[in-house]
């Protein structure tokens, strides 16, 4: 006979209830969302069921939602009606992004966190995170420059927290100067701190029109490396990173409970466009159980650190654990 039944606490609903190390909570999922210039009705993304481009009034109806639902916040992506080479929308104070600021914060005040994208891939032509030089490698430190501009301007929309995403090096540091130079003080930096060069993303080239072909591997982390997030982290911290993100998730569960464990700040993973299609494919085909595989991504996740969450289902999520008790 085995003296030691480990089973015991696995009896009842209840009783895994009550020893649950992890439990799911709605205040911490971010919803991450795309509005597109000069739409009227929001559009279908193919590759992404159920998510959509939002139009100016869309979105702030799914700003609303997610504000009663009690999610944490939103984070925006603009998609300009125009690209080119530099970006030059993103630097337009009447910009999409900027327009999309200001009416999300309107509709919802200080019930949600707004956070808003702080980078150039959706607004160049070539598709790229940042501008390129003659010999057409991104530039970094010019890519900077107009990272800092980018960032006071959405403060100056009203965002709570920006988040550079372009991984160049030095743009936590130069964002939090311009944005202090600007007197905006209380705008936060979520910093893309471990962003590895995923196939992952391949949805969300869809969800922002981009024509990127190629690959960002000169400046995203290599999906080989564990220890070099470690470096990031270090160097996002001290730049003045107040809350730092792994991504995407689940395939970095490693680098995100590394992190976690050592970061003084607030950790956010996400859970980006290929983790969702994968999951709404293979549920289609009837091939998984949609809701239960949902669930267990995010609890997994959740065990592994983050603090934050975002991820395209969190409005659905959200609904599900208030009706179940878990909110
Ligand atoms: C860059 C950015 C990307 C994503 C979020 N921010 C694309 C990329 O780095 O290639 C991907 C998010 C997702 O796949 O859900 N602005």
């Amino acid at each position: 006979m085995n003296a030691i039944r480990p089973r015991r606490l696995r009896s009842t609903g209840a009783i895994r209830r009550l020893v649950a190390e992890t439990v799911p909570q709605v205040s911490s999922l971010v919803l991450p969302a795309f509005v597109a210039e000069g739409i009227s009705v929001p559009r279908d993304i193919g590759s992404m069921p159920g998510v959509k481009q939002h139009s100016l009034d869309s979105l702030r109806a799914a700003a609303a939602t997610a504000a009663e639902l009690g999610l944490g916040g939103i984070m925006l992506f603009g998609i300009p009606a125009s690209k080119d080479e530099r970006g030059s929308a993103a630097l337009d104070p009447a910009g999409v992004l900027c327009q999309a600021i200001s009416a999300v914060k309107a509709e919802t005040g200080d019930e949600l966190i707004v956070m808003s994208d702080v980078c150039l891939d959706e607004f160049t032509s070539h598709g790229h995170c940042g501008v390129l030089d003659e010999s057409g490698r991104v530039d970094n430190d010019a890519t900077v420059e107009l990272y800092r501009q980018m960032a006071v301007l959405h403060a100056e929309s009203g965002v709570d927290v920006v988040a550079p995403s372009g991984m160049m090096d030095g743009q936590v540091g130069a964002i939090r100067e311009s944005l202090d130079n600007a007197g905006q003080l209380n705008t936060a930096i979520l910093a893309y701190t471990a962003k590895y060069a995923s196939a992952f993303y391949g949805p969300f080239r869809e969800a922002v029109d981009s024509s990127f072909t190629g690959n960002r591997r000169q400046y995203q982390q290599d999906p080989a490396n564990r220890r070099e997030a470690l470096r990031e982290l270090e160097l996002d911290v001290a730049e003045g990173a107040d809350m730092v993100m792994v991504k995407p998730a689940s395939s970095y569960l490693d680098v995100l409970a590394d992190v976690s464990a050592v970061s003084p700040v607030p950790v956010a993973a996400y859970q980006v466009s290929g983790e969702f299609a994968m999951v709404e494919a293979a549920a289609e085909r009837g091939w998984i159980d949609r809701e239960a595989a949902i669930d267990e991504s995010l609890l997994s996740i959740a065990r592994a650190g983050a603090d934050i969450i975002l991820t395209y289902w969190a409005a659905e999520v959200a609904r599900r654990y208030v009706a179940g008790g878990r909110g």
